[in-house]
C-alpha cells in the first residue's frame, strides 16, 4: 500500500462466507466434492432445476409477446404482483372481511428478499427509529450487515440451545421479556429458521405474538422460503397470518422472497409488506409514498422479468397446482435427504445423537459439527459447509449422502 494516494478511508471487510466457500468450492477439482454452503435447491445430479411451471410460463410469456415487458414499471412496482404476492402471504383467511384486511397492508416490490429485509430496515430506522432491532442468535449472517447499515443497533436474543441442539423458547422469551424496549423491532424467521431449521411451534408462535403486543415491540417477519419448507403455502405462512388476523391492533411487517419458492434466485424477485393497525389504515397509502421515496432514490423499482413469471403461474389455476406440486417435489426431496443422512449416520453408530437432522426444518441442518470437524471436511473430504456446522441439506444426493456420513463419522471419531 506504499504508493496509494487516495481520499478514501476504506479497509478491508471479511469476504461473505458463503459466496468464498462457494468459490472455493468451484475451483476444487476433486472429483466426490461436495457442496453444502450455498442456500440453493440441487437435484438428485446435483444440478440446478428451474422449476417445470417456470419454464411453462416462460414458454407463455415468450407467446404472449408483451410489448411492455422491458419498460419501466411504477415505483411501487408492478400492482398487479404486488396484490398477488400479498394475498398469498396473508391468506385472507383470518376472521376480519377482506377488504378490511387488505386495506391494512402496504405494498410495494422490492429487490428480492435481501432487498425487503433492506428497504423495511431503513424505512423503519427513518420512521420508526427502533432503539435496537433483536436478531435471533444465530440468525441468517446477511441481517447483520443489514440492520448496520441502516444504523441500527442490534441486539441479539437466544434462538439455539446447543446441548440439546433445539429451539431455546424459554431464552428467547426471557431475554425479550427482560431486554427489550417498548418500539424495538425483533426479526422472526416466518419458516425453515436459518441456519437453524429449528422454527417455533404453534403454541409458541402464539406466545410470541402475545409478548411483541404486550411489550409494543415491532415484529419483523422474514419470508423466504413459504412452500419451500413444508411444501405447503399455508402451513409456511402460518406465522405471519396468525400475527395478522389475531392481532389487528398491531403493526408488523413482512420481507418477502419468491428466490426459493420459485427458483427464482438470480431474478431478484419480492416484495415487502407494511401492515398497520385496524385503527390506522389511513396511514397505509403515506407509508407506501415513502416506501417509494426510498425505491426511487435507491433503484427506481423493481426488475420485471421475475414478477411477470410469478404473476403468470399465481393467475392461472393449472400453473399454480403445477407450482405446488414442484414445492412438494423440492420440500420432499430436502426430507428425504434428511432421512437418508439420518439413517447412514445411525447406522454407522456415528458418536452423538442426529435425531435434530430429521426434526429440523427447511433449506439447513444445524449439524452440531465444530469449527475443527467442518475444516477437517472440507481439508480431507472436499466437504464444504459453514463453519458454524450449517449445512444445506439440497447439496446431499443418493449418490453421496453415504460419503458425506462416512466423513462425518470419521472427523469425529479421530478428534474423539
Ligand atoms: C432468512 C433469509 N432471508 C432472506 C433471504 C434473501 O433471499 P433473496 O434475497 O435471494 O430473495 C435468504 C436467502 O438465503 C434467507 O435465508
Amino acid at each position: 500500500m506504499a504508493n496509494v494516494n487516495t481520499r478514501l478511508n476504506v479497509a478491508p471487510v471479511p469476504p461473505d462466507e458463503i459466496f468464498a466457500l462457494n468459490g472455493a468450492y468451484a475451483v476444487d477439482t476433486f472429483p466426490h466434492k461436495v457442496s453444502l454452503g450455498v442456500g440453493v435447491y440441487r437435484t438428485d445430479d446435483g444440478k440446478p432445476w428451474p422449476l417445470p411451471v417456470v419454464q411453462k410460463a416462460e414458454k407463455q410469456l415468450v407467446v404472449d409477446n408483451d410489448l411492455f415487458r422491458h419498460e419501466y414499471t411504477a415505483i411501487e412496482g408492478d400492482v398487479p404482483f404486488l396484490g398477488i404476492a400479498r394475498d398469498l402471504m396473508f391468506g385472507f383467511e383470518g376472521k376480519q372481511t377482506e377488504e378490511e384486511a387488505k386495506a391494512r397492508i402496504g405494498s410495494v416490490q422490492t429487490v428480492a428478499g435481501t432487498g425487503a429485509n433492506h428497504l423495511g430496515a431503513i424505512f423503519l430506522a427513518h420512521h420508526m427509529k427502533p432503539r435496537s432491532v433483536w436478531l435471533s442468535n444465530p440468525s441468517w449472517a446477511n441481517h447483520q450487515t443489514i440492520w448496520e447499515l441502516a444504523g441500527v443497533p442490534r441486539k441479539t436474543y437466544p434462538y439455539y440451545h446447543a446441548a440439546t441442539r433445539s429451539f431455546d423458547f424459554e431464552g428467547m422469551m426471557s431475554t425479550l421479556e427482560n431486554d427489550a424496549q417498548e418500539g424495538d423491532a425483533v426479526l422472526l424467521h416466518a419458516c425453515a429458521h436459518n441456519p437453524t431449521g429449528l422454527d417455533p411451534n404453534k403454541e409458541q408462535w402464539m406466545a410470541i405474538a402475545d409478548l411483541c403486543e404486550r411489550k409494543n415491540l415491532f415484529p419483523f417477519f422474514d419470508s423466504a422460503y413459504q412452500g419451500f419448507a413444508s411444501g405447503s403455502v399455508e402451513e409456511d405462512a402460518w406465522a405471519v397470518r396468525y400475527f395478522f388476523n389475531h392481532k389487528p391492533d398491531m403493526e408488523m411487517c413482512v420481507a418477502q422472497s419468491f428466490s426459493k419458492n420459485f427458483g427464482l434466485y438470480g431474478q431478484r424477485v419480492g416484495a415487502f409488506h407494511y401492515v398497520t393497525n385496524r385503527s390506522s389504515t389511513s396511514i397505509r397509502d403515506i407509508v407506501v409514498n415513502n416506501l417509494c421515496h426510498l425505491i426511487r432514490g435507491e433503484f427506481s423499482m423493481g426488475p420485471r422479468v421475475g414478477c411477470s413469471i410469478v404473476k403468470k403461474v399465481l393467475t392461472s389455476d393449472e400453473l399454480t397446482a403445477d407450482w405446488h406440486q414442484d414445492l412438494q417435489v423440492m420440500s420432499s426431496r430436502i426430507k428425504a435427504m434428511r432421512q437418508a443422512l439420518y439413517n447412514e449416520l445411525v447406522r454407522l453408530q456415528t458418536p452423538g445423537t442426529w435425531e435434530h437432522i430429521i426434526q429440523q426444518n427447511g433449506m439447513f441442518s444445524y449439524t452440531g459439527l465444530s469449527p475443527k470437524q467442518v475444516y477437517a471436511l472440507k481439508d480431507k473430504y472436499h466437504i464444504y459447509l459453514l463453519k458454524s456446522g450449517r449445512a444445506s441439506i439440497s447439496g446431499l444426493s443418493e449418490k453421496n449422502v453415504a460419503y458425506v456420513a462416512r466423513a462425518i463419522d470419521d472427523v469425529i471419531r479421530t478428534e474423539n
